[in-house]
């Protein structure tokens, strides 16, 4: 039976599609390896959301070009197959064949025309997911990795954002029906998951035949063995009170909400279309502060971005130096061909993106640090993900604000997914303590 390289780059959503991915290879009877060089199939799974996602894909493409057997084939899916598929034709001929993410219905015919064999009987192996470069739990153990679930509930975007090349590689926004996404979380839930991450760009913009997300969400709540539900990504603009109170509802909710900013000038938040101002999305966070006390706030911020003056950035910065989130992803503007803002005029000094995002970094590091700090002395419930990857002689998880725990390993072998930490150290990355 064929064997099956498959590689991960990009966001969860990505890491989802690669899990659906290596099923379907699976139940043909194909089985997977670590290693390149023994693989009949190289999947390579890619992200096109900055030049720094581009450029390593690039690179592991030239180095897949030399490892991979002869005889082989070489498969890239993602949102850079999607952006690039005239133009990897001329950079990396050796390349056999290209599926976006709209395309993974041919996924199967075209493993059949390369030689799979449809009418095998099922695996007598169970699956065993490939390993994730990006993904959270990229090296976790067996006995934990199946422990976090990632769920999709919509496909695609269509908001638009001037610098985002998302649409154009995923497509119109498709909301799934609410029986897939509870038939997918019980089978997750079968295999051992206890925590589910519904996934989609804008998970607020779900909706199936009126079902909105704050709906979906009560829905999802009741179903049993869900011990931690997150959801990723939402829009501020479609981000309601409404969803505020419905997860002011759902005891099993993670207390952490992820709603990127952008920008802390009106001016900038317009030229990138987003939808909402500065005042609104304050607005809205005061009310999520009030009814969700205790949560974590965590947002995405582009500095650099086109027309973006000293003025404007100053903004952005007051705005973190506020303490308005307790952890931060800062990207420098990355012009993506095909985007409106890749030829907006003026574009922002390379050299002078560097140091904004280097001061948005200091004063959110700041603030991060702080918010770990207020755990010292408190037990935390932290979700076992298995030896830490620095110093396998200590054990890693993740607490219910998605904050690094890491501990001592004690000798014993196996923790339940669950385990009390008390917390002695807190730094930016997070938090080191000793089992309760
Ligand atoms: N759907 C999510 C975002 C997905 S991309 C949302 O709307 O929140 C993740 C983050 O990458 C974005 O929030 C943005 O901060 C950043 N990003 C996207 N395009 C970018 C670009 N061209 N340059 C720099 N950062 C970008
Ligand atoms: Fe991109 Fe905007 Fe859609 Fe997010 S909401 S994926 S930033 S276009
Ligand atoms: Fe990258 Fe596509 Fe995700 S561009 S960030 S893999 S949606």
């Amino acid at each position: 039976m064929p064997s099956v390289y498959l590689q991960t780059f990009g966001c969860q959503m990505n890491v989802a599609d690669s899990n659906a991915l290596a099923h379907e290879a699976w139940s043909l009877g194909c089985s997977f390896t670590d290693d390149p060089r023994d693989a009949d199939i190289l999947i390579l799974n890619t992200c096109a959301i900055r030049e720094k996602a581009e450029t390593r894909v690039y690179g592991r493409l030239g180095q897949l070009k030399t490892l991979k057997r002869p005889g082989s084939r070489l498969l890239v899916t993602g949102c850079l197959a999607a952006k690039d598929r005239e133009i990897m034709r001329e950079k990396a001929p050796w390349v056999d064949a290209l599926l976006g993410p709209r395309d993974y219905r041919s996924f199967k015919s075209l493993l059949t025309a390369w030689g799979v064999p449809t009418d095998s009987p099922p695996p007598e192996t169970p699956m065993r997911l490939p390993s994730a470069e990006d993904a959270p739990d990229a090296d976790a153990p067996a006995e934990y990795a199946h422990l976090r679930a990632l769920v999709s509930i919509t496909r695609g975007c269509e908001k638009f954002c001037t610098y985002c090349i998302v649409p154009y590689t995923r497509g119109p926004l498709e909301s799934l029906p609410p029986a897939v996404i509870e038939a997918q979380i019980r089978r997750e839930v079968r295999l051992g998951a206890v925590e589910i991450t519904l996934l989609g760009q804008n998970v607020n913009s779900y909706n199936y035949d009126g079902l909105d997300f704050a709906g979906l969400l009560r829905r999802l709540g009741r179903i049993e063995g869900v011990q931690r539900l997150t959801f990723l990504t939402s829009h501020p603009h479609d981000f309601t009170p409404r969803v505020v109170d419905a997860l002011a509802e759902i005891p099993t909710v993670a207390p952490r909400l992820h709603l990127p900013v952008q920008s802390g000038s009106n001016a900038v938040l317009k030229a990138m279309a987003r939808l909402y101002t500065v005042e609104e999305y304050l607005d809205k966070v005061a009310y999520f502060r009030e009814r969700l006390p205790g949560w974590a706030l965590s947002t995405d911020l582009i500095c650099g971005f086109p027309t973006e003056t000293e003025e404007d950035f100053a903004k952005t910065l007051d705005l973190v130096a506020r303490g308005t989130f307790e952890s931060a992803f800062i990207f420098a503007f990355s012009p993506r061909a095909g985007t409106p803002a890749a030829t907006m005029t003026p574009q922002v000094d390379p050299k002078e993106k560097l140091r904004r995002l280097q001061a948005l970094n200091a004063a959110q590091n700041e603030h991060t640090r702080r918010f770990c700090e207020s755990f010292i002395g408190e037990t935390v419930r932290v979700l076992v993900s298995g030896p830490s990857k620095k110093d396998p002689s200590r054990m890693a998880g993740k607490t219910g604000h998605n904050l690094t725990v890491v501990w001592p390993g004690d000798g014993r072998t196996t923790y339940g997914p669950f385990v009390d930490v008390v917390v002695e150290q807190a730094y930016t990355w997070g938090l080191v303590g000793r089992v309760a």
